[in-house]
C-alpha cells in the first residue's frame, strides 16, 4: 500500500519539526519529514554541537529515525528552512538519501511558501553506489 502524498501536509510537518531545531551556532533552523511507505511519519531537525562537525542534518535525522526502528522504506520527505528559495539539502544529505531512501519523491520547501519537487536522482546524479565496493 502507497499513502497519499500530500506535499502540503509533508512541508507543515517537517515545519513542526524544525521548531526543535537546536541551532546555537548558526542560527539556521531545519526541519524535515519523511514518510514510510506504510503512513509512518518520521520528524527530524538539525542538531548542532559546540564541536561544529558533530552537527546532526534535519534530513539525515529524519531518515536515521525511520531506519533506526526498521522503517526503511521511505517514500517521500521534505525539508523546510528559511531561505531565498526552497532549501537545497547539502551533500551530504544527498548521499545519505541516495541510500536510505533512494526512491523517494523529494519536496523542498522554504518559509515563504515556495516548494518545489524533485527526486534523489536528481538532487545527485552519478550518488557513490555502495555496489561498488568490494564483498565484505
Ligand atoms: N543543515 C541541515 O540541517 N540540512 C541541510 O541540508 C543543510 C544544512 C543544517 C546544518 C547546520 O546545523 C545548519 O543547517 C547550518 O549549516
Amino acid at each position: 500500500m502507497t499513502p497519499v502524498i500530500n506535499p502540503q501536509q509533508l512541508i507543515d510537518a517537517a515545519k513542526d519539526a524544525r521548531t526543535y531545531a537546536y541551532a546555537p551556532y548558526s542560527r539556521f533552523l531545519v526541519g524535515a519529514v519523511v514518510l514510510t511507505r506504510d503512513g509512518q511519519l518520521f520528524k527530524g531537525c538539525n542538531i548542532e554541537n559546540a564541536a561544529y562537525p558533530s552537527t546532526n542534518c534535519a534530513e539525515r535525522v529524519a531518515m536515521q529515525s525511520a531506519w533506526a526502528v526498521g522503517a526503511r522504506d521511505i517514500v517521500a520527505l521534505a525539508v523546510v528552512a528559511d531561505t531565498p528559495g526552497p532549501v537545497s539539502p547539502c551533500g551530504g544529505c544527498r548521499q545519505v538519501m541516495a541510500e536510505l531512501a533512494k526512491d523517494a519523491v523529494v519536496f523542498l520547501a522554504n518559509m515563504h511558501g515556495q516548494w518545489v519537487e524533485t527526486s534523489v536522482a536528481q538532487l545527485l546524479p552519478g550518488a557513490f553506489d555502495p555496489r561498488d565496493l568490494p564483498p565484505a
